[in-house]
Order: C-alpha cells, then sequence, then structure tokens
C-alpha cells in the first residue's frame, strides 16, 4: 500500500518571513528620506534654476566612487524640477546600455516621439531627425548621460561636442554627465572640453555613521523588528565604509544576509551569516572588476601571486614593457594591486602587491 505523500510545500512556513517588505532592498527602490545629501541636492538646483526662467543653464559633470548616490540624486532632483516645471522634461541615457553616439541619438528622437524608420539610416539623417524635432518642439531638455566615461572615447568626444554647441531659437540641451571616472574627461578631444562649459559636483564616499542613517529607512520599512542588532548594524556600516563608502554594499550586505538567515528558517540575522555573506559581497565586486580587464590586464595579474619585482614582471611575459607600465597603472588605479618603491642598491626598484585575496576567485 502506498502511502500518500505529504507536498513538499506543506512543511514551509509561508507566513513567516524576516522581511516586512523586501522591496526596499531592490535597486530601484526610491528612498522616501535621501540623507547626506543636502549640499550637492542644493548644489544641482542652484545650476539647474535658470532652466525655470528659459535661460541657459550651464553643463553639470556628477563625479564619485560607486554607491554615493549620483543616479538617486540626480534623478530625484529632476523629478523635483519637472513637477514644478511643465516646459522642462529631462531623458535619463545610461552609456554602459546606449555606448554609442547614433544609440544616443536614437534615443534623444524618441525622448520627442519622433520614429525612426525600419531600414536604419546614417547617422548624419538621425540628427538631422532630431534638429526637426528640437526646434519643433517647445520643452527645454535635460540630457542625463549616465556612466558616461562607458562610452568609447571618440565617439563621447564627437556626441558632446555637437550636443553641448547645439542651439536653435535661444533653445538649448542641458547636459549632465555622471561618472565614477572623473579623468575621462581629459581624454575627450580639447576642443570638446571647452565647449562643456561644467560645473562640477562631487560626492564623496560616504562616512560610517552616514551610511547608518540611510540603512535606517530599509531596516525600519524592510524588516521585521529587532532582526538586526546594533552590533551588526556597525559591523556593516564599517565594512561598507572600508569598501569605498559604497551604500549599495550595505544595502545587499543586509538583504543577502537577511535572505539566507531566512533560508535557515531564523528570524533574526546571525553573526555568522553576516560574515558569510560579506564574503560573497566582496567576490562579487572582485569577479565585476575582473571582468572588464582585457585579455593582457588579466594576464599580468595573474602572473602576480607573491610579491614581485616590476622587473621579474616582465622578464616573465612577451608583452612589452611600455605596455606592462600601463597596465600596473591600471590595476594600481582599480586597486587590485598595490605598488611600493624601495631603494635597492643605488636605483628604485618598485614591488608590486596583490590587495585581493585571490581565494574568493575560487568557485
Ligand atoms: N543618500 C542616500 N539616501 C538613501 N539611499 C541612498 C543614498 N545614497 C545612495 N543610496 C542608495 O544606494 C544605492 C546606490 O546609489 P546610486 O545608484 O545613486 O549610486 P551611484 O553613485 O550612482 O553609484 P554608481 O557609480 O555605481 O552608479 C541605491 O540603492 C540608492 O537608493
Ligand atoms: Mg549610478
Amino acid at each position: 500500500m502506498g502511502s500518500i505523500k505529504k507536498n513538499i510545500f506543506s512543511d514551509t512556513d509561508i507566513e513567516k518571513s524576516i522581511f516586512k517588505d523586501e522591496s526596499v532592498f531592490y535597486p530601484d527602490y526610491h528612498p522616501q528620506n535621501i540623507l547626506a545629501r543636502d549640499s550637492q541636492i542644493k548644489n544641482l538646483t542652484y545650476y539647474l534654476k535658470p532652466i525655470i526662467s528659459k535661460k541657459k543653464a550651464n553643463n553639470i559633470l556628477i563625479s564619485g566612487p560607486p554607491g554615493t548616490g549620483k543616479t538617486l540624486i540626480t534623478n530625484y532632483v529632476l523629478n523635483q524640477l519637472t513637477d514644478f516645471s511643465n516646459k522642462v522634461k529631462f531623458i535619463y541615457i545610461n552609456c554602459i546600455q546606449d555606448n554609442t553616439r547614433f544609440a544616443v541619438l536614437s534615443k534623444l528622437v524618441s525622448f520627442y516621439n519622433g520614429v525612426l524608420p525600419r531600414r536604419g539610416l546614417a547617422i548624419d539623417e538621425v540628427w538631422q531627425r532630431l534638429t526637426e524635432l528640437f526646434s519643433k518642439s517647445e520643452i527645454f531638455p535635460i540630457i542625463v548621460l549616465d556612466e558616461i566615461d562607458k562610452m568609447d572615447l571618440d565617439d563621447s568626444s564627437k556626441l558632446l561636442y555637437d550636443l553641448s554647441r547645439f542651439y536653435i531659437n535661444s533653445k538649448y540641451f542641458t547636459l549632465i554627465l555622471i561618472t565614477n571616472h572623473k579623468p575621462f574627461i581629459l581624454k575627450l578631444d580639447t576642443r570638446t572640453q571647452s565647449s562643456l562649459f561644467l560645473n562640477e559636483i562631487d560626492f564623496l564616499k560616504y562616512k560610517p555613521t552616514e551610511i547608518k542613517q540611510i540603512l535606517k529607512e530599509r531596516i525600519e520599512f524592510g524588516l521585521i523588528d529587532n532582526c538586526l542588532s546594533q552590533d551588526l548594524l556597525g559591523y556593516v556600516c564599517g565594512y561598507s565604509a572600508s569598501r569605498g563608502g559604497d551604500a549599495r554594499i550595505a544595502i545587499d550586505l543586509i538583504y543577502k544576509s537577511a535572505k539566507a538567515s531566512e533560508k535557515r528558517g531564523e528570524l533574526v540575522i546571525l553573526k555568522e551569516v553576516l560574515l558569510d555573506s560579506s564574503k560573497l559581497v566582496d567576490s562579487v565586486k572582485l569577479f565585476e572588476k575582473i571582468e572588464c580587464l582585457n585579455q593582457r590586464e588579466q594576464e599580468i595579474l595573474n602572473l602576480i601571486e607573491e610579491p614581485i619585482t616590476t622587473k621579474d614582471l616582465y622578464l616573465n611575459t612577451k608583452i612589452p614593457q611600455r605596455t606592462v607600465r600601463n597596465i600596473i597603472d591600471a590595476l594600481e588605479k582599480l586597486e587590485l594591486i598595490s605598488v611600493d618603491s624601495l631603494s635597492q642598491g643605488k636605483g628604485k626598484t618598485r614591488v608590486i602587491k596583490l590587495r585581493f585575496d585571490k581565494s574568493l576567485l575560487k568557485n
């Protein structure tokens, strides 16, 4: 006689959850309170103000390390502006997704409700189409180009030059460029640099106390009461502060450890689970950085196990010395390695050390 099998879901307690509202941890969540960014909000508002009285605003460069609120604050201020004045509209473009001049110009055409024929157009025809739509339109347009440094350099030089010099009937595009690598500006064509007239706003990394303020809302709205101790919260703030003062890391760490604790049937976040999750967050961040390296950069990184001098590194690879030197600079900027100068005999030698734990890359 076969016994009646229990449904495998019957033992799972669907009612019990560590979360009050999981969506506050999602990347597209709009926080009700934006903390620790008063001066950036004030400056951005000030720079955009002329547009309300139909005057020209200078273009704006927003820069700062990852997870410091650049995208959040820009969207927040622009939404406030478009609520205030129905003559102003903005378009948000992420240049990782739309990474060519053609892609951005096509997006701008659709911003004006223009349609491009399926047969495909040459870029000059797209530009022509945009000019027609722009001249007929009544709106004052703001273009946000987020992650602008990820666009091909020639494309961004040309695009920014054209957009910043463009005006018809005293109407302009106002550009907001967002980047976490400000020196990219210096690589643009010098004509483009001088046409842009940028007002700059810097976003500094968050301090542990600021991260604590930012987390308050997510914890209050997102988790059941008292499931995260003050000690562990302090650990999360210190952890993300030491990884670039990145609010996203802090939010992700709490989310991952709440998920993992719940999976174990717990309604509190346990210390061991939080520590495991922090290793996971570290390795994900590391993978993201390493994935962006080109083949030669990866080859050089693979050669560094123990501390090694630049001289030994040159001997171990067929890549020309000059290129290796550039690669070392790039890896140092990404904080994957550190480079120290040591006096040796008469001259100086440079010693390279890894700045991450290679075991994080296993599995
Ligand atoms: N001041 C803040 N108050 C509340 N939440 C914040 C604040 N700053 C950042 N966050 C949250 O942290 C996360 C990262 O913010 P955001 O995406 O704006 O960073 P970013 O500077 O644009 O980073 P990246 O350079 O990686 O694009 C988002 O979930 C955002 O809601
Ligand atoms: Mg961003």
